[in-house]
């Protein structure tokens, strides 16, 4: 039942804080996600070399869409560069692309260049880059919940077949294993409806700095951090 926490398989990093960073230094909000674009790269790579299993970045919320027209036109011009610019790195470091979300709601370039590097990654087999894109946890499970109901309607699946491990099957991801650790920059010590089914167990590491300052130094602290805690899982630790 329970289990010694050593490395994280799964590590899901919600970036936050770029436009605190920007602000502190007068400048705009859009340079503080530029930088936070380049922070994202370094601490892929710094994953994929670690072993990680699976990275995950919480990259557009299904909130973020109340942002400023303007704030939203840059993210997506900056995500379609990012997803253009990176496809050497995932090569190089053998990185298989995913995402999660309602990608049909987002532009058709961002669209396009995400079909482009998941179908050119598709057969690596280092570690797993998720982009949550779009991405809204209720949605996640208000999606799984519909395309199991319609299952059900149509015969497909009886109700007694639902259950927390083929209701797992519906999610974006069906095989994703749960994140190990959640890390949040910037300050905020909150979800902001992030991976809500898959956190139920997650070890969560909260940091004040802003993403664009993150180093792979305080990601190194995080995972040791998270190799000293005890995982119980409810359980009890015997001897
Ligand atoms: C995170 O930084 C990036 C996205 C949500 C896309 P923010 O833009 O939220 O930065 P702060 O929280 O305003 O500082
Ligand atoms: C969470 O950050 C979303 C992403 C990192 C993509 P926000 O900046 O949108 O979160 P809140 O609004 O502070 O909760
Ligand atoms: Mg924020």
């Amino acid at each position: 039942m329970t289990e010694k926490a050593k490395t994280p398989a799964h590590i899901a990093i919600i970036l936050d804080g770029n436009g605190r960073w920007a602000k502190q230094r007068g400048l705009t909000r859009i340079k503080g996600h530029t930088r936070g674009a380049d922070t994202v790269t370094e601490i892929t790579q710094h994953c994929a070399k670690r072993k990680v299993k699976q990275l995950t970045f919480y990259t557009f919320s299904q909130e973020n869409w109340k942002r400023p027209k303007l704030e939203i036109r840059f993210l997506m011009r900056l995500i379609t560069k990012y997803l253009i610019k990176e496809r050497k790195n995932i090569e190089e470091n053998n990185i298989r692309l995913t995402a999660i979300g309602r990608i049909d709601g987002l532009p058709e370039n961002v669209r396009k260049e995400l079909a482009v590097s998941i179908e050119e990654s598709k057969n690596n087999t280092g570690m797993v880059l998720c982009l949550a894109l779009n991405y809204g946890g209720r949605s996640e499970i208000v999606d799984a919940a519909k395309k199991i109901a319609r299952e059900v309607e149509c015969g497909n699946m009886e109700l007694e077949d639902v259950t927390e491990e083929s209701f797992n099957d519906y999610l974006y991801m069906p095989n994703m294993p749960d994140p190990d650790l959640l890390i949040r920059t910037g300050g905020e010590i909150r979800i902001s409806n992030f991976l809500l089914w898959e956190v139920s167990y997650t070890e969560l590491w909260f940091t004040r700095t802003c993403w664009p300052d993150f180093s792979t130094k305080e990601l190194d602290e995080a995972i040791k951090d998270y190799g000293s805690r005890e995982r119980r899982f409810g359980g009890v630790i015997r001897g």
